[in-house]
């Protein structure tokens, strides 16, 4: 598999490997396990091991905002509207190292507490109940799920979540679709910063005043919990009230969308598994994590190296972006039997599609219940469901992993 593809041009942006990274990935994995890419000009870390270990280690820092903003954005020609954007971007946790970040995760567990998420089962039920009965309703026979699903269910379930007015939810979209450009961007698109920036004023402005109403008034929700969130003396300021809820919008359903989508996709094309599934619905919570490995939305996650490193006989020298590559480190076939094989009853336990060590996902519970409903219902519900293979796309990013269009076909009732 591994002999047909040129590994000093391995490109995980290459057409074929954005449908399917995992041959690129393998061979990655097997014959240049700690890769530099010139074209990226980063190193790509692919073998379980490494990946997990270099996730633990602070010598792989997570602060990869505020460098590149000194680099870039301090000078007299950088847009000002972009540096704001960046700023926000510095305020989010997953780009700190401690103890910054120690700060911001005590603080922002004490308002995203598993209570919280308890609380949104049944809402998350409906939202799935109301979608799939609007696809039903339009009498086509056909949907997106991407579009018309996984978006605006993981969308309205954290906006309502955080305490955002449903009248407000379809604003989000284009805001998080810029937000999109601006923190996974394609690599080398020039405009994604000025478009990420707007996106980005515009939805702090949004927040601000909804910010305001929660302090005059308080309510059962999120954005209360974080304005009201202490650690003895300390308190999220009212800048990083407004940064922690762009971040919680955003990877509360980019990412979850990419896994009820691509978690569809694969159950639809393995009959076997699909099947398995409808007959013990029990199975779910194991069948999340099994699609978590097999095809889970961090294609990669990046670090800056703080030190200079020697992995594998490489040098990682302090300065240089690694990309750490979990949706390689999933299909290693050093930790997980036939890798390549869908199997919804594999022993769990060890994949790392949430990330692991400090900044292990704050949403996986959130991101659990959203795909264990989501998906066996979408099953259920649309009878005959199929893709149409020829015209699924897929996000053309380094960092995540997922599909923009997932068009299918069903029985009309
Ligand atoms: C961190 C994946 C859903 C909030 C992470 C990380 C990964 C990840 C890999 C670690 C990043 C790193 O080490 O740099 C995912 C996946 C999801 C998902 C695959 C869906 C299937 C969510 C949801 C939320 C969320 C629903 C919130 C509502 C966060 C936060 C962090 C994080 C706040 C930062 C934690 C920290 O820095 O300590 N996620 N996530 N995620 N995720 Fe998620």
């Amino acid at each position: 598999m591994s002999a047909s593809i040129d590994l000093a041009r391995a490109d995980l942006l290459g057409d074929d490997a954005v449908r399917d990274p995992y041959p690129l990935l393998a061979a990655l994995r097997e014959h240049d396990p700690v890769h530099w890419s010139e074209k990226y000009r980063s190193w790509f870390v692919t073998r379980f091991d490494d990946v997990s270990d270099a996730l633990r280690d602070p010598r792989f820092s997570s602060d990869r905002i505020s460098p590149y903003r000194r680099a870039k954005l301090d000078g007299p020609d950088a847009d000002p509207a972009v540096r704001a954007a960046f700023g926000v971007l510095e305020d989010w946790m997953v780009f700190q190292d401690p103890p910054d970040h120690t700060r911001l995760r005590k603080l922002l567990s004490r308002a995203f507490t598993p209570r919280a998420v308890d609380r949104v089962r049944a809402r998350v039920v409906d939202v799935a109940d109301e979608l799939l009965d609007a696809a039903l309703a339009a009498g086509t026979g056909t949907t997106d799920l991407i579009a018309d699903y996984a978006y605006p269910l993981t969308a309205a379930v954290i906006a309502e979540m955080l305490g955002v007015p449903r009248r407000d939810h379809p604003r989000f979209k284009d805001w998080s679709d810029q937000i999109t450009g601006l923190v996974f961007g394609g690599m080398g698109d020039p405009n994604r910063h000025t478009a990420g920036a707007n996106g980005m004023a515009e939805l702090t402005e949004y927040l601000t005043g909804l910010v305001r109403d929660h302090e005059r008034d308080p309510a059962d929700d999120l954005l209360s919990a974080l304005i009201s969130a202490r650690d003895d003396d300390d308190a999220l300021s009212q800048d990083e009230v407004i940064s922690t809820g762009v971040l919680l919008l955003f990877a509360g359903h980019e990412t979850t969308t990419n896994l009820i989508g691509s978690g569809l996709l694969a159950l639809l094309r393995d009959p076997g598994q699909r099947a398995l599934l409808a007959a013990d619905p029990a199975l779910v919570g194991g069948a999340v994590e099994e699609l978590l490995r097999f095809d889970g939305p961090a294609k990669t996650v990046a670090r800056l190296m703080a030190d200079d490193v020697e992995l594998r006989g490489r040098t990682l020298r302090r300065g240089e972006r690694v990309f750490l590559c979990p949706s390689s480190a999933n299909r290693d076939p050093a930790v997980f039997e036939d890798p390549d094989r869908l199997d919804i009853t594999r022993r769990q336990g060890r994949q790392l599609g949430f990330g692991v060590g400090m900044h292990y996902c704050l949403g996986a519970p959130l991101a659990r219940l959203e795909a264990a409903v989501a998906i066996p219902r979408a099953l259920e519900r649309l009878p005959g469901l199929r893709p149409a293979e020829d015209e699924l796309r897929w996000h053309p990013v380094l960092l995540s992993r997922g599909m923009l269009r997932f068009p299918v076909v069903f029985d009309r009732p």
